[in-house]
Parts: structure tokens; C-alpha cells; sequence
């Protein structure tokens, strides 16, 4: 795959942020996720890719558009590509951090299919590389990451969803001696910024989105970072829905390499508002301003990308409707 890719993605997911990032704190995430899909579509249906969604915005039968599935794009060059057009629909609802738009590009068959369920997660940065388990304790894990990080635990900051179902992960976290950074939402941001020195955030433990879990995958591959995940079907319907995606057994832990395969990885995030490491989408008189990153996984380049949007008479991101 040509690096030039890499400007496309980003196209991506600046259109889906500058769309959603008008609705901040209006009390409507669906209407900012509406928006956010309608950016994507439109900058992938032009990229220049024969793409095929594996984790899109629903199905096809519900009527929607960057449905699981759906082929797109107007180039010849085969990818897989999974989306979360905005990921933290609450956060932009009442305009608070870590909401962000994300796509991930890999080749054919690289990236694995996953039905909207939940799934187990660990993430960790490149120090903490083959140091995490998930059939371990969590004292166990933190013990090894913070070795891989030389310090001690009490130096390693674990960010965790706010969720009622994550209370022993809390407790146990709060007995090993680390540090909790309790987020609201958003778990894809969380588990990149594991693996990004600065950050403040150095691993990512908890239940979350499957599909987001994939994404992070991808991020993490690129990052050199490491992963493990196990899917949790809690209805029989989410069960049937994996077996038809040829997913068997649901106890099986996923490595980083199960997730997300191949030398052929991109992975692009801009902040719709405020993350750890990017500004969150500014608007002035006659424009936008944007932070993105992006990475591949063959060079492991990371760029941050800052970008000025001229508004101009087809912007749909200019009037609130
Ligand atoms: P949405 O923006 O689609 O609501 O997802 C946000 C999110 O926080 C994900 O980042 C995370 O993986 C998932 O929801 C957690 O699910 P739940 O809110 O049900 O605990």
C-alpha cells in the first residue's frame, strides 16, 4: 500500500471530526454521530482504495450508510478498513474530553470481522511488549508491565471506563498500588495513548466495544505496542452473530496478531475534542482547525497532524442543521 494513504485517512477522519465537533455539548450524540458517519462516507467513497468495511457503523438491513460489509472507495488497491466515525458520542453530547473520529486501513483480510459486542481488553505501549496475559491476575499484570517500564507500580497510571461492572478492576488496581485515570468514554484513545510516551496513560485494562478493540489493535500494532482480548457474547444473538463471522470459541484469548495481521497497517485518529496529546476541532470565522494523528504500522512513523479547514460554499461542517 502507497504511504500517500496515509494524507487519506486523515481526510477521513478531520471531515467526520469538523462535522461532529459542531454539535459539542448540545445533548444530542446521535445527531453528532450522524454527522460524523456522513463525513467519513463521503471522503472514503472518493479515496483512491477498493475497500471493503469489516467494522462499519451497523448493517446493511438497518439501512446504513458505512455498514459492515459495504464496498468502497474508487482506487484498485484492496484493504480492509474498519471505522468508528466518533467514538464517545456521549462526551461530544456534553462537551467533554477524548471524543475522536478513527479509521483503520489494512490489507485484505487483515483485520478481524467482530460483531458489536463486548470484549476483555489490555493495552500496553512497546516497553510492556509480551509482558501482559490476560488469563493472569491483574496485580500479576501490573507487576510485569511496571518491570517492562523500570519503575514501580505506584508509577503506572491504568486507565479504566467508568463502569459499574469494572469495580473489582478498580479495587484490584487500587491494592497493587497503581495509579487510575477513570475515563467516561472512548477506549480506542485510551489504548493508543498506552503506547505513546507522554501521554500519561500506560495501559488500558477493562470491558469495552469489540469493534473498538479491533481499532485499537490497530493502533497498537503500528505503535509497537501489545494487546490481548477476549470477546464476551452476553445474548445468544451476540453469540450467533460471531459464529457467523466463524468465531467458535468465545474463551480463546485474541493476541495483537489475531486482531490485526499483515505489514500493511494504517491507523488515523483526529480529536473532535480534547484528548491527552491533540487540541480538539476549533472553529473560527470562515474556518477549522484540526489535530490528527496518524500511523503505519511498515515505517512506524507517527505524525501528528495539524490542519486548517477554509470553509468554502460545499463545507456541510458550516451550519449547524
Ligand atoms: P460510542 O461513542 O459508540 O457510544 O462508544 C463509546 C465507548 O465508550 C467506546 O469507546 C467503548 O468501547 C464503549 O463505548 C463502551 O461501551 P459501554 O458504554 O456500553 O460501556
Amino acid at each position: 500500500m502507497d504511504r500517500v494513504l496515509t494524507l487519506e485517512l486523515v481526510r477521513a477522519t478531520e471531515e467526520a471530526a469538523v462535522r461532529a465537533g459542531r454539535m459539542m455539548g448540545i445533548g444530542d450524540g446521535g445527531a453528532a454521530h450522524h454527522l460524523a458517519v456522513a463525513g467519513m462516507h463521503q471522503e472514503l467513497t472518493a479515496a483512491p482504495v477498493n475497500g471493503h468495511v469489516v467494522i462499519g457503523e451497523g448493517y446493511m438491513a438497518d439501512g446504513q450508510v458505512l455498514f459492515d460489509g459495504e464496498e468502497i472507495g474508487r482506487g484498485t488497491v484492496p484493504v480492509d478498513i474498519a471505522v468508528a466515525s466518533l467514538d464517545g458520542q456521549r462526551l461530544v453530547a456534553q462537551g467533554q474530553p477524548g471524543a475522536v473520529s478513527v479509521l483503520a486501513m489494512a490489507g485484505r483480510g487483515d483485520i478481524l470481522r467482530v460483531p458489536d459486542m463486548y470484549m476483555e481488553k489490555i493495552c500496553v505501549g512497546p516497553r510492556a511488549l509480551g509482558r501482559i496475559d490476560l488469563n493472569q491476575s491483574v496485580q500479576e499484570n501490573l507487576r510485569h508491565i511496571a518491570e517492562g517500564l523500570e519503575r514501580s507500580i505506584d508509577d503506572v497510571t491504568v486507565a479504566i471506563l467508568d463502569r459499574q461492572r469494572h469495580q473489582d478492576l478498580i479495587r484490584e488496581c487500587r491494592i497493587a498500588g497503581a495509579r487510575i485515570r477513570l475515563i467516561h468514554d472512548g477506549d480506542v484513545t485510551a489504548a493508543a495513548d498506552a503506547a505513546i510516551e507522554g501521554s500519561g496513560t500506560h495501559v488500558l485494562m477493562g470491558i469495552g466495544g469489540a469493534r473498538e478493540g479491533v481499532l485499537a489493535a490497530a493502533a497498537l500494532r503500528c505503535l509497537g505496542g501489545d494487546m490481548q482480548a477476549r470477546l464476551i457474547p452476553y445474548t445468544e444473538r451476540e453469540r450467533q452473530k460471531g459464529e457467523e463471522l466463524g468465531i467458535h470459541d468465545f474463551k480463546r484469548i485474541l493476541t495483537l496478531s489475531n486482531l490485526v495481521r499483515g505489514d500493511d497497517c494504517f491507523f488515523a485518529a483526529t480529536a473532535v475534542t480534547p484528548t491527552p496529546l491533540m487540541q480538539g476541532v476549533r472553529y473560527f470565522g470562515g474556518g477549522a482547525r484540526t489535530m490528527s494523528v496518524v500511523m503505519r504500522y511498515k515505517t512506524g512513523t507517527i505524525r501528528f497532524i495539524d490542519t486548517v479547514h477554509r470553509l468554502n460554499a460545499s463545507s456541510h461542517w458550516s451550519v449547524r442543521k
